[in-house]
Parts: structure tokens; sequence; C-alpha cells
């Protein structure tokens, strides 16, 4: 069959608003929009203006009232405690109605802002759920970041509540939540009014009085009494979440995402990009605590009727690098949606697929990869180990959903390995050289979005138009600049290449080196520092950083350097999976004075580079290698 790509492309490129209307059909609005899309609003404009709704009664009560009350809504699959639960659409509107009507109870009211920091357990979801229900705005922080990073969240969204849990569970490792909390909640500025703990048995936290409250005594009450708790109507304008993401420094960027826009663009991706039925079981197997999570763990799948999976485990180790192929058997999941890097895991310990012999795969129709390039080594291993396509897609915490993918629902275009393919509509993307000009086919250049952006990607920064508009807006006038270059060919189809900023992607994690080297500053004894992701073959990139030790310091390097290491695990988290500092006696720079990272990652990865003309003195570049080869790097 043909694919209906270039003409529903055509279509919404003829007429936007029209074709987003038609979108629009798919969701139940409390009261119709005004106009479609309303330019003079917001940063950019603002979808669905005039609209009301809710996210929470679009994802749920919907499909109570619609005919799938005893469909399962969510399986939670732990293969780190071994629990299998299944929450059918009613049972998920009872543990989110009590779980809302707890937070009423402490004081959460509509536009509140909530931070959830939980592990992979379904109770994340309904807090999430819960908050849209009262038309709170939600905020999750991943639970592999540490404590001064939780700090820097709560002060920026100042919440009345946090959704915590004891602990979560790393293989070997117990990670107690309950210390990093009060941490946090120690080193900033706001204080929440309270604190809903929910305890595990693998660790039990210990409760402070007048602050914290107990999940289960509290919404065992709420569920016993039957807690009925209405959907808040929220303007389709109004913020649902705030997703904190890395920027260039150590202050990471509030993402807000609005309620109406969102629902419509997701609802249209499970047709049109994923190809999946209402009904069907739907795996991303992410963590709540990023975009991917959000979108296609909550809301997307909810909002098409879909089953989900919250999955507690990883692609290896849990117990096998047959887990996935487990967990899509027992649950006859119909797509995947994973990083490239968990399949690079299960392909480094099972390279001939022995594991996915023993599993009956044939609910499975396609794979999906995002959240860092997907090298066509893993796309074609995955393919031809599980036999159905692979689809490279492209998106950032910023869209919520895909800018460029293979649509497979509307018929899938052929498959160039290196590309995620074809921009999706909604999204008109321009490669652009430095003075904003676009480029021919197949020339490098910077990656950029024509304003306006689509439903569902962000309208603003938490809180700070000005940052939005400097991050996004300012560099190319009219256009949301993603910080992606790359280039497009000839068919369209575009190559995602590297980061125009300080960001790296470590195992599908988005980094900032900058952030980095504001913690290995700090140290004592460091006079300058400089962080650089270098290319690995699991984990897509690893950080390194290179400290020069201020004059006069006579300790052993080795201890600097581990307590460097130490430092970023400290306050950013063993998320940053900082794990290499070398001490340097001085950096490279350009005469003016900035330091040449792009030429010490080229050394680092072993390619060829080209000596900068302005560089102050090239024998540096020398040292750098010297030091790199000393621990294994450099080709
Ligand atoms: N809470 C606490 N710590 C966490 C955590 C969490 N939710 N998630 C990860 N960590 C810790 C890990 O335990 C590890 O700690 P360690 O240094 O003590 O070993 C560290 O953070 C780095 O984690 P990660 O980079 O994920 O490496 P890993 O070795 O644990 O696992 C993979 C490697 C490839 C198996 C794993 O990264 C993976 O499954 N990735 C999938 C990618 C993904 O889900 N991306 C999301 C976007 S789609
Ligand atoms: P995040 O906001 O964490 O989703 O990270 C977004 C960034 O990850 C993008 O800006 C890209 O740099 C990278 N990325 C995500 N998906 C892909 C992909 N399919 N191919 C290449 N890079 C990707």
């Amino acid at each position: 069959m043909p694919s209906r790509y270039h003409d529903v492309y055509a279509e919404w490129k003829k007429d936007p608003e029209k074709f987003w209307a038609q979108a629009a059909q798919d969701i139940q609005w409390e009261t119709p929009w005004d106009t479609v899309f309303d330019a003079s609003k917001g940063v950019f404009g603002q979808w669905f203006a005039g609209a009301s709704c809710n996210t929470c009664y679009n994802c749920i009560d919907r499909h109570v009232q619609g005919g799938r009350p005893g469909q399962t809504a969510l399986i939670y699959d732990s293969p780190m405690t071994g629990a299998v639960r299944t929450y059918t659409y009613s049972e998920l509107l009872a543990e989110v109605q009590a779980l809302a009507q707890v937070m009423i109870d402490l004081g959460v009211t509509k536009g509140d802002r909530v931070i959830v920091y939980m592990p992979m357990i379904p109770e994340a979801v309904f807090a999430m759920l819960a908050c849209a229900r009262l038309g709170a705005v939600h905020s999750v922080v991943f639970g592999g970041f540490a404590a001064r990073e939780l700090a820097t969240r709560i002060d920026d969204c100042q919440p009345k509540l946090i959704l915590s849990a004891s602990c979560g569970l790393e293989p070997g490792r117990v990670v107690a939540y309950k210390p990093l909390l009060d941490g946090a909640i120690e080193l900033s500025a706001h204080k929440p009014d309270g604190c809903l703990i929910l305890q595990r048995e693998a660790a039990e936290a210990t409760l402070i009085d007048g602050r914290d409250h107990d999940w289960a005594a509290q919404v065992g009450a709420a569920k016993s009494a039957g807690a009925e708790v209405p959907c808040c109507p929220v303007d389709a304008t109004d913020p649902l979440y705030i997703l904190y993401t890395s920027g260039t420094t150590g202050q990471p960027k509030g993402v807000v995402r609005d309620n109406g826009g969102h629902m419509v663009a997701l609802k249209w991706t499970m047709s049109n990009i994923y190809g999946i039925e209402p009904g069907e079981v739907y795996w991303a197997a992410s963590d709540v605590g990023w975009v991917v999570g959000h979108s296609y763990i909550v809301y997307a799948p909810l909002l098409h009727g879909c089953t989900t999976i919250v999955f507690e485990g990883k692609p290896v180790g849990t117990p096998d690098p047959g887990t996935f192929w487990r967990v899509i058997n027992q649950h006859r999941v119909a797509a995947l949606f994973t990083a490239p890097t968990a399949f690079r895991a299960i392909k480094k310990e099972d390279p001939d697929g022995a594991f996915i012999e023993k599993y009956d795969l044939s609910s499975l129709r396609t794979l999906f990869l995002a959240g860092e390039r997907a090298d066509p080594d893993t796309i074609q291993w995955a393919e031809e180990k599980l036999g159905v396509p692979v689809i490279d897609h492209w998106w950032q915490t910023e869209t919520s959903w895909a800018i460029a993918a293979n649509p497979v629902g509307l018929g899938m275009l052929p498959v160039k390995y290196g590309s995620p393919t074809v921009a999706m509509p909604g999204y008109d993307v321009q490669i652009l050289d430095t003075a904003g000009h676009e480029v021919a086919a197949g020339e490098m250049g910077s990656i950029a979005v024509k304003l306006p952006l689509p439903p569902g990607n962000l309208p603003t920064l938490w809180n700070n138009d000005a940052r939005f508009s400097d991050s996004y807006l300012s560099e190319f006038p009219g256009y949301y600049a993603t910080a992606d270059a790359g280039y497009m060919d000839e068919d369209g189809y575009l190559y995602i290449m590297a980061r125009t900023d300080d960001i790296i992607n470590v195992a599908g994690h988005r980094l900032s080196t900058g952030a980095m080297e504001e913690v290995l500053a700090n140290h004592p004894d460091v006079a300058e520092t400089a962080v650089i992701g270098i290319a690995d073959k699991l984990k897509g990139q690893i950080p390194a950083g290179f400290i020069v030790l201020k004059s006069g310091v006579d300790r052993d390097n080795g201890e600097i350097e581990k307590e460097a290491v130490q430092l970023v695990r400290e306050k950013i988290g063993p998320v940053a999976a900082f794990k290499t500092a070398i001490t340097v006696p001085r950096l490279p720079k350009t005469r003016s004075g900035k330091i040449l990272r792009g030429t010490m990652r080229a050394i680092a990865d072993g390619v060829d580079y080209k000596m900068p003309a302005t560089i102050d003195d090239p024998v540096i570049l020398d040292e750098i290698g010297e030091a790199l080869k000393a621990r294994g790097f450099g080709g």
C-alpha cells in the first residue's frame, strides 16, 4: 500500500488550522475553542485558545463511560520485585480519584504545582493523572537525580505538595529517596506545605511529623470512603505539566506543556505515527521522569484507550537480556518504544538473539527507537532478530512528540538507515546556515522549525518567557532552533548528526556538560575545567572531565579525581554517569581564551580534526592526547 504521508503532509501545509481542528474532533472538550490558533496570545501564539477541557477525563473517565471500563488500562511489571499487577480503566479511575481526594485534603487546588519524585511504579502514573484531574501542574523529577537537582526544581516551580516514595530499586542497590528528598527541601528556599510518601518494603522511610503523610493510610481511607472527585475544567492553554530538561547552565529549563494542544497532538500520533488501535497494548520502556515516559507511558496510550505498561527494570540484568521479550510475550505487546542504548545493551549480552527465540513475539508489529541517534548496526540487528520494522524517530523534551518519523499508520516510507525519515505534519523543518538561510539538500546546517510550533510543543518555559525566546527563538527569527545540527537529502529525509550546544546524550539521557563543569569548578583544588562527551559503544556518549589544579596544590591527583567524580554524583546524580576525571596541566584555548572542547572531543574519539587557526598553543593538544591515551581513549 503506498504511503499517505505526502498527501497528509500537503493537507496540513495547505491549511494547518483546518488540519488540527479536524484532529481535535478526537478529544472531548468541555467547551469548544474560539480560535484554533491565536497568534496574538503567548510568545508565538497559542493553540485552541478559548477552549476548556480536562486531560484526566480524556485519559480515563471517557473510556469508563465509553465501553472500556473492564479493559486493562495499566500493567505494572517489575522484574525488580517480581510483581505483576493490572488495573482496569475503572480501577484506574478509583485509584486516581482517591489520590486526588487526598491531594485536595492536603490543600492542592487548580494551578498549584506538585512535584512527583517517584520510581517506576503505578502510583507515579496515578499521581500525574490526579494532578491533571485537579488542574494542578505536575513536575516529575527523575529518580536518578540528586538532592541539589531536586532542590533547583523545587525553587523554580514552588510546589505546594511533593509526592514521593521511600525508595527506588536499581540492580543490586536500593536507592533511598527520602534522604534525598529531605536534603533537597533543606537546600531549597521554597518549602512545600507537605509530602505524601509511599512506603515500599525494600526501605521504609522515617516520616517527619507535621510535614510528611503516609500515602497508603491516606489513600486507603479515601478509597474506602468511595472518593469521587470530579474533573476540574481547565483552559486548553493552561499548563498540564512542567518537565525540567538540561539547558546550557546548571539551571535546567522548565518546559511547559499545555492541556489542549498536547492531547490533540498525542492522540493523533497513536494512529498515524505508531499505527496502534485503541484496545491494543503499547509499551514505552522508558521512565516517567523523561518526556518519553510522560507522552508514551502515560498520556498518549491512555488518551487512545490502549493498555500501557509500567516496567520497573532494565533491558539487561533483570534478570537477563530476555526481559523485554518476556514482557512482550506475557502481555501481548503490539508496539515497543525504547532508546537505542537499550538495544545495544541487549545485543552486547545476547549477540545471537538466543533469548529472543525463547519467547512468542507474534504480537509485536513495530519497534520504535528515539532519544539518541539510532546507529544503523543496532537497527539492522533488531530488524533481523525481531523480524519487524524498526522505526527511528527524532524528538525532544520540548516537542512532546516526533518532529521526524516514519509514519507507520499512514503507511511506511522506505527506510534509509541513519535517518529518522521525514518531518511530520505540523513541522516545517528547514536546515539553515549561520545567517539563517536555507542550505542546499545534503548540506549540513542548524535544524530549525518554522514558527508556529504545532500543538503539543512547548508554549514557553515556566515563568520565563524571556529565556524561552532567548534559548529557542532568537538565533533564527521566525524559527524555533532545535539545537540539533544535520542535513536533509533530496527526498526530504532528515539526518540528525550533533547538538550545537553543550548537551550530551548518555544512554538516551540528556545531560549538560556545562552543569557538570559548574560542579567540578566548585572543588576547592580545581582552577579550571572542561567536560566533553566521548563516543561510547554502549551509551552513545559518556562524559569526561578535564581538571586543571590551582597552583600550589600538592595532593595526589588520583585522590582529587576521585573526589571530583564523587562530587558530580552527589550534586547531579548517578544518572550523569560521570566516571572519568583527568588532571591536565592546562587546557587548549583560542587566543581569545575560549576552551577548544570540540577539538578535545575529536582527539578523544580518535577522529580527524583541523588544527583551529586561532589556537593559542598547539602543544597543549598533544598533552590532551597523551592524557586521554593513558585512560584508554583516543582511538
Ligand atoms: N534512580 C536512581 N538511579 C538511577 C536511576 C533511577 N531511576 N536510573 C539510573 N540510575 C543510575 C544507575 O543505577 C547507574 O548507577 P551506577 O553508576 O551506580 O551504576 C547510573 O544511574 C547510570 O545509569 P544508566 O546510564 O542508565 O546506566 P546503567 O548502566 O544503569 O544501564 C542501560 C545502562 C543501557 C541498560 C540503561 O541506560 C537503559 O536501560 N537505558 C534505556 C534508556 C532509556 O530508558 N532512555 C530514556 C529515554 S527513551
Ligand atoms: P530529550 O529532550 O532528552 O528527548 O533529548 C532530545 C535530543 O536527543 C535531541 O535534541 C537530539 O539531540 C537527541 N535525539 C533524540 N532522538 C533522536 C534521534 N532519533 N536521532 C538523533 N538524535 C536524537
